[in-house]
């Protein structure tokens, strides 16, 4: 890299800058963590921006109009973003989640789909592409994304009743327009598109009967996801958590339900069918029944630190890397050895209490 290079930082999160070892290695498809956990999911943040102020995740007195959200200059740029998708892929990713804030806020986000479509695993399957939107902007957007090569989205919806709804957004979106984003996707073919109710006890948690009943015997598959403590914003409280078990006690006493097996391992849902035939519902219980057991996930954020846990208090400065003009083949060593030193279990051991300093979930990504 030639040029001078001026490296900005946020001092807004601790972070480290990975050491590369003397001794380079090849990527072999493979590596795990200290527990024994392989790296398969790679998370994309693409923007800490958003157009929404959910109150669970960047509520108003913190994310307010003086919020200083990260210049362009610190964002990773495309290639960038494809140098470390390339090198997590070559160490055995199989899914990549685009993320943000709202990742169609990124300009151009088709781009990078574009490219990240195109990589294949060490084997030649292609890799599972996907995006979680608030859905704001997905009716206008879903064909660019299709085109693009997205092979599925999945969409944040808190209620169906309008009042609850914007009063959980907190910029006076309607539902009907995320609804009509949902269609707009299903009709282009974005895959099989899963809806994403996160559930605060006292605020939503009476939608839960008519989002079940909504998308029962639809082609989209419903999510009820633990209120959980990420961040440092949102006040979280054990009392606002609704358990899953109370979510699947309360739909099954209207429509029964039963227990299906997951899909993979390292699945953040359990799956439960309607035993009419009616589909199937999933919930993620990362508070009730922690699932760090098989985590495989790591996540990117918008400026480039890798976090090994979604409630990690640093992250691995892998922009400093590149920036500093690194080889791939340096800069995929120092990932094999960062994961390897993983022990991150937060929720497992997490206690009724949470006031450690944590990243932002609008920073890093669901
Ligand atoms: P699919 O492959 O579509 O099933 O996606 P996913 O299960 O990875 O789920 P998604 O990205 O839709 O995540 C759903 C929610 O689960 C997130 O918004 C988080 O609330 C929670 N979640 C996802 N990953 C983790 C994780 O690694 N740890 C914890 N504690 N929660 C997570
Ligand atoms: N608890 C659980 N999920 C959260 N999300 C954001 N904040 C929280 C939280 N406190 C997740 C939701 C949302 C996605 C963008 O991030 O799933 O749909
Ligand atoms: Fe935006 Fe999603 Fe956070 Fe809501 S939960 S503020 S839509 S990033
Ligand atoms: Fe993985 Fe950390 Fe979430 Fe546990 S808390 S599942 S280790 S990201």
């Amino acid at each position: 890299m030639s040029g001078k290079v001026v490296l900005l930082t946020d001092r807004r999160y601790l972070n480290q800058v990975p050491r590369v070892p003397s001794q380079l290695e090849a990527p072999t498809g493979f590596v795990a963590d200290a527990l024994g956990r392989p790296l398969r999911d790679l998370r994309i943040s693409v923007t800490d921006r958003c157009n929404f102020r959910c109150v669970y995740c960047m509520p108003k007195e913190v994310f307010g109009r003086d919020y200083a959200f990260l210049p362009q200059s610190s964002l990773l740029s495309f290639e960038e973003v494809m140098r470390i998708a390339k090198i997590a892929v070559a160490h055995g990713v199989e899914k990549i989640r685009l993320t943000g804030g709202e990742p169609l806020l990124r300009k151009h986000i088709e781009k990078l789909i574009a490219a990240l479509s195109v990589l294949k695993m060490p084997d030649g399957r292609e890799l599972d592409l996907t995006l979680t939107t608030n859905g704001a902007l997905l009716e206008r957007m879903a064909q660019t994304l299709k085109d693009a090569g997205l092979k599925r989205v999945t969409v944040s919806l808190d209620a169906l009743d309008d009042a609850t709804f914007k009063h959980m957004n907190d910029v006076d979106f309607p539902v009907s327009q995320v609804l009509n984003g949902i269609d707009a996707a299903h009709r282009v073919g974005l895959g099989q598109i899963k809806v994403n109710m996160v559930v605060k006890g006292g605020m939503n948690d009476q939608e839960i009967v008519p989002m079940a009943r909504h998308f029962k015997n639809s082609p989209f598959i419903l999510r009820f996801i633990e209120y959980m403590d990420v961040g440092t914003s949102n006040g979280w409280r054990m009392n606002e958590v609704i358990p899953s078990a109370e979510v699947v006690r309360r739909i099954s006493a209207l429509m029964p339900l039963e227990p299906i097996e997951k899909n993979d391992a390292g699945e953040t849902a359990e799956r439960w069918r309607y035993r009419d035939g009616a589909g199937e519902i999933g919930v993620i219980s990362s508070v009730s029944q922690a699932f760090c057991h098989a985590c495989s996930r790591a996540r990117l954020s918008t400026e480039g630190k890798l976090y090994t846990c979604l409630f990690a208090s640093s992250g691995h400065d892998l922009r400093a890397l590149m920036r500093e003009g690194r080889s791939d083949e340096e800069i995929s060593t120092a990932i094999a050895h960062l994961w390897r030193a993983r022990t991150d279990r937060y929720s497992a051991l997490r206690t009724g209490h949470t006031n450690v300093r944590k990243v932002e979930m609008s920073y890093i990504g669901g």
